[in-house]
């Protein structure tokens, strides 16, 4: 039986990483977020007070760091980062890093190897378009900017975060704009991507769309 691989790609905030990994649960695979992967680099680089245009030593510190998933969190060299890379601080300057064709060298490369021989469903930017070119299955989640904005600030909120609601469709809006003009592999919805534009939908609709199409395509998990 064929291994199932679904591809899903979006803007922030558009209920990526929430869907997929209520759609991983549902069909027993394993969910990896890409975005945290790029995160972990750049909270990395700030910890360390490495400059943007410092490449060699972002160079550097790429060889000698180890990203892992387990259980759902996310540790960079060993320490468990799940909570601190969301902070705002991180998001201000993660699109820059994903953006340095060498950051994204690596970590497609490990990311490819995390969907090697199993069944997965992969969340970013690039994942239909250039990581998981062959997916069985791509979906392309969008949203509008307002409601992306509503749905981050609520969230960044209710974890006790000290921002604005201006602070996020700031933050917001640039990422859109750096991750979808970068030279290399950016945002854009693949050619076979299923299309779902989420603003008025509930994550239960949401889910159900995917596991229909999944059920549609006919591949097992
Ligand atoms: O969760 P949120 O949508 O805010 O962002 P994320 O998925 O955690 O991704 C953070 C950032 O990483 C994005 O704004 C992109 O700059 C970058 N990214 C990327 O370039 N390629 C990916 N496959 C995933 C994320
Ligand atoms: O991963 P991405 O940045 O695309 O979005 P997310 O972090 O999964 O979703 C951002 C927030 O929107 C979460 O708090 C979700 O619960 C919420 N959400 C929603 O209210 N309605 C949806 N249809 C999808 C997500």
């Amino acid at each position: 039986m064929k291994n199932i691989v679904i591809a899903v790609d979006g803007p922030a905030g558009a209920g990526k990483s929430t869907i997929s990994k209520i759609v991983a649960e549902r069909l027993n695979i394993e969910y990896i977020d890409t975005g945290a992967m790029y995160r972990a680099i750049t909270l990395k680089i700030i910890r360390k007070g490495i400059g943007l245009e410092d490449i060699d030593s972002i160079k550097k510190l790429l060889n000698e760091t180890h990203i892992d998933f387990i259980n759902g969190r996310i540790y960079l060299d060993e320490e468990d980062v799940s909570e601190d890379i969301r902070k705002i601080e991180v998001s201000s300057k993660v699109s820059d890093v994903a953006a340095m064709p060498f950051v994204r060298g690596k970590l497609v490369e490990l990311q490819r190897n995390m969907a090697s021989l199993k069944s997965v469903i992969m969340d970013g930017r690039d994942i239909g378009t250039n990581v998981l070119k062959d997916a069985n299955i791509k979906i392309f989640l969008t949203a509008s900017v307002d409601e992306r904005a509503k749905r981050r600030y609520k969230e960044m909120i209710e974890k006790g975060n000290d921002v604005t609601f201006e602070d996020i469709c700031r933050d917001i809006e640039n990422r859109d704009r750096i991750d979808s003009t970068r030279e290399v592999n950016p945002l854009k919805k693949a050619d076979d991507a299923v299309e779902i534009d989420t603003t008025s939908k509930s994550i239960d609709d949401v889910v159900n769309e995917i596991i229909s199409i999944v059920k549609k395509v006919g591949v097992k998990a």
